[in-house]
């Protein structure tokens, strides 16, 4: 019999330094009142000179495992989700993996944009259920303000840093990961792009120039492809656990814009007193947005073991991803 496998334990870290709407105001041609209209956000954390994204993700993984009560050691796999990682290669999962002990863990980052985590819960579930390995750490982590045009006020008022953790382990029957729905369509590849520092366009003073290791976003192409997946992805992953969105006690959703939040809500038929929103307080945090926002509402006691929750993501690739839990804490 297959193993019913589901999340031990939550961390999350969000770096101290914030950036209001008013302070952006300062920075580029933008209001208050445009930032929070267009997309629910208040403010953003960034990351400190000295702080890179694994840096994050230690004090996210040492938070989770502590709260699953297990040690580094008894972790056989990593996987961190990530686009801003400290390096090309190695890995931040290859980091996070000696920094916790972790020896002899596979360890590998995994690349699907903001839907990243989910995708790593998929991917860690299906490993852990198959025998292969025991317990998971999975790590979403970024600190997009490295890759931010700060005079692009497109783009560099809707992101911010952070890190969320979980370790993935097998649970009481029937409770966890009952339905996984992950996807992609590369064909809106370039809707969401960093252009330059891979084989395509190296490194170089042009690119540096004319600020292609930055985000390009082509922000009404993702709304409009993210309206129409958040629901239609839902609904997959919950069809495979055999439910409706009835049966949704709580949705975690990525958060990138309240009004694409709300769009999901409407879609889906889950009242908003029934949906995490923590965008205000941290904008965009790509691939961390999802687990922050689970440990957050964790902390605050909005689920009680057995609840259903439903976490739904989408982002560069483009990609897709939600899974439905039978919450098993
Ligand atoms: N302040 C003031 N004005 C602005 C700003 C700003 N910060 N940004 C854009 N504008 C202007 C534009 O220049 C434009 O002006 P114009 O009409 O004179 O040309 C006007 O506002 C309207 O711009 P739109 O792009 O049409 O605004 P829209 O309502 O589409 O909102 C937004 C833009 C918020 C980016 C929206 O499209 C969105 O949220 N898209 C999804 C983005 C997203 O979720 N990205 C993350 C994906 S996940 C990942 O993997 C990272």
């Amino acid at each position: 019999m297959m193993k019913s496998v589901g999340i031990l334990g939550l961390g999350h870290y969000i770096p101290e330094k914030i950036i209001t709407n008013q302070d952006m105001e300062k920075i580029v041609e933008t209001s208050d009142e445009w930032i929070t209209e267009r997309t629910g956000i208040k403010e953003r954390h960034i990351a400190a000179a000295n702080q890179a994204t694994s840096d994050m993700s230690f004090i996210a993984a040492e938070r989770a495992l502590a709260d699953a009560g297990v040690n580094g050691e008894e972790i056989d796999l990593v996987i961190v989700a990530t686009a801003s990682p400290d390096h090309a290669f190695p890995s931040t999962a290859c980091l996070v993996q000696n920094h916790i002990g972790a020896k002899g863990a596979a360890a590998f980052d995994l690349s699907a944009g903001c839907s990243g985590f989910v995708y790593s819960l998929g991917v860690a579930s299906q490993m852990i259920k198959t025998g292969l390995y025991k317990k998971a750490l999975i790590i979403g982590a970024e600190t997009l303000s490295r890759i931010m045009n700060w005079n692009d006020r497109n783009t560099c008022v809707l992101f911010g840093d952070g890190a969320g953790a979980a370790v993935v382990g097998e649970v009481e029957e029937g409770l966890g990961v009952l339905g996984i729905d992950l996807g992609a369509d590369g064909s809106g590849g370039s809707f969401l792009v960093q252009p330059a520092g891979g084989s395509r366009k190296p490194a170089s003073a042009e690119t540096v120039a004319a600020n292609e290791h930055t985000i390009h976003m082509s922000g009404q192409d993702v709304f409009k492809f993210a309206i129409q997946i958040m629901g239609a992805t839902s609904k997959r992953a919950l069809k495979n656990a055999g439910m409706t969105p009835e049966d949704i006690d709580l949705l975690v959703p990525h958060q990138a814009n309240m009004r694409i939040i709300k769009s999901a809500s409407k879609r889906l038929k889950v009242p908003m007193e029934k949906v995490w929103v923590n965008v205000d307080k941290y904008a965009n945090t790509s691939a961390a947005s999802i687990p922050i926002a689970l440990c957050e509402a964790e902390h605050a006691g909005a689920m009680k073991k057995g609840d259903t929750v439903l976490l739904v993501g989408f982002g560069a690739g483009l990609t897709w991803s939600s899974i439905v839990l039978k919450w098993s804490k």
